[in-house]
């Protein structure tokens, strides 16, 4: 049974409370943490953003926001509770003539109670919001400043908004949010390498042939045309997502769960992936852009035609990347990564394959391999395929069949929002599942170099089209290795 252990009470301001972000994610969570009587009464939570808003129309928003999602279970006298803890300051956070003073006399001022800035906004505001909170004399040492990504476009504007930040704020107030972190199959990939000693010993060089992650997307890019296409699937999945789920399944087992033990072993990682010149470049990746197609049997347009822009965009939504870790564990085993907008399905999973027997006594028909499959979105399991003799006369037949551990199956317990989670975390004042700032820029020094070398080479796109696997060229990337990408369905 999921038992909610209720958090300290806190203040939150929520910039950029009128956008997408909050109105998706951050009301829900807090409203779910809400219902599960985490969250004292005394909490207040604050919106702010640009635009003139009542807080008539603040709550109307907010109670909408919350209600997306809740379906027949809305409980208004629950609503009405929460309601009270929400207020709105309509300013300019950046603005000379913020009125700052208001927004400060609506937090609780209590010393010694979390003062959480949660930076919804534009990463180009980041600094100059921070300069503002610091000026406000708002960055106490309760005050916790989360930082949604993307932290920068580069290495060199993310050092930049890092520099910025720790103007005004201590490394250890600073949250780098990343929300694949906070998903709970995500965490329990922790559990399952660190607390089953069954792994451990095949987890390397020794018995892993290659790892593939494939986080795959069946919507495209939509309302927000403008800020992917200036992005791409590289900064936009890679460069976070992506890479922590290689750090999770890569790192040296850390020593405990401690925040710095965890990130210490991560970033050790983004360290020894090998960073891109040109020429490999060329061989070990692939970008390619959506026509368009059929994406679970409704015709979709390609991602050209979902731009408003006159010049045909070079921006990648998809994204297949052969790394390579340098270190004694990974030395020689690939890491292939794929994501993509538009594809056949979305599912985001972890192959790890496994060196076949090293004779067959069963002539051709032992010769299939162990996979451990990791399913981390939709579907939630862990299936380790094993080969077994299949039942019955007719000569010996051999089968591939998972070992399976569904979490439907298993769990009954509603799985709270990654959000959820990492909201309550800063509220505690945890910091392992945020990034750290080394690492924000060690990822970002190895994507620097692969957009560089794409730039270099200045090679033409691929094309997939919309609601398939991708382009054949991230099927070659493998096959060229008598490899293929883990298609089955669960
Ligand atoms: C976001 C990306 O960080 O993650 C989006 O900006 C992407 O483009 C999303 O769609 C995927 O998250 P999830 O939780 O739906 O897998």
């Amino acid at each position: 049974m999921a038992e909610f252990i209720p958090v300290e009470t806190f203040d939150i301001v929520i910039f950029g409370a009128t956008g997408d972000l909050t109105q998706r994610k951050l009301l829900p969570a807090l409203y779910h943490r809400w219902l599960d009587g985490q969250i004292p009464a005394d909490s207040r939570i604050l919106g702010s953003a640009r635009s003139e808003m009542s807080q008539e129309a603040f709550q109307a928003f907010a109670k909408s926001a919350c209600k997306d999602g809740s379906g027949a279970d809305w409980d208004e006298a629950q609503w009405t509770e929460f309601a009270a803890l929400l207020s709105y300051h309509g300013m300019d956070a950046t603005a000379a003539n913020a009125p700052w003073d208001e927004l400060k006399a609506a937090l609780s001022g209590v010393p010694g109670r979390p003062c959480i800035f949660y930076l919804a906004t534009a990463p180009r505001l980041y600094v100059s919001i921070c300069q503002a909170l610091g000026k406000a004399g708002l960055n106490s040492p309760d005050a916790r400043v989360v930082l949604e990504k993307p932290i920068g476009t580069d290495l060199a504007s993310a050092k930049a908004i890092n520099d910025g930040v720790a103007a005004v704020f201590e490394e250890k107030a600073v949250y780098r949010i990343d929300h694949y972190l906070g998903k709970e199959t995500v965490q329990n990939l922790m559990v399952l390498r660190f607390a089953n000693a069954l792994f451990e010993p095949v987890w390397s060089r020794a018995e892993v042939d290659h790892v593939q992650i494939t986080v795959s997307e069946s919507l495209g890019v939509d309302q927000r045309a403008d800020y992917y296409d200036s992005s791409g699937a590289l900064r936009d999945m890679v460069q976070n997502h992506m890479l922590q789920l290689l750090c999770l399944t890569a790192m040296e087992p850390p020593g405990s769960m401690h925040e710095n033990d965890v990130r210490t072993e991560k970033i050790k990682v983004l360290h020894a992936l090998r960073r891109f010149t040109p020429q490999e470049a060329k061989e070990k990746t692939v970008r390619a852009q959506y026509t368009s197609g059929l994406v679970e049997g409704k015709a979709v347009p390609g991602y050209l035609e979902a731009l408003s822009a006159d010049t045909p965009s070079k921006t990648e939504t998809f994204v297949a990347v052969l790394a390579e870790i340098d270190n004694w564990r990974w030395a020689g085993v690939p890491f292939y990564l794929r994501t993509g907008k538009r594809m056949r399905e979305r599912k985001s999973e972890i192959v790890i394959q496994f060196k076949p027997a090293p004779h067959s006594i069963f002539g051709d028909i032992g010769t299939a391999v162990n996979r451990l499959v990791i399913r981390l979105q939709p579907k939630e399991a862990v299936r380790l395929y094993i080969q077994i003799k299949e039942p019955g006369p007719g000569g010996l037949r051999v089968k591939s069949l998972p070992l399976d551990l569904s979490y439907a199956e298993n769990f009954t317990t509603r799985y709270p929002d990654a959000y959820e989670r990492l909201l309550m975390d800063v509220v505690r004042g945890n910091l392992s599942l945020f990034m750290r700032r080394d690492e924000v820029e060690a990822a970002w020094r190895w994507v620097d170099d692969l957009i560089n070398a794409w730039t270099e080479l200045d090679e033409p796109l691929d094309t997939y089209p919309a609601g398939s696997n991708g382009p054949s060229s991230a099927d070659f990337l493998l096959r060229r290795e008598g490899r293929a990408w883990w298609e089955t369905n669960i």
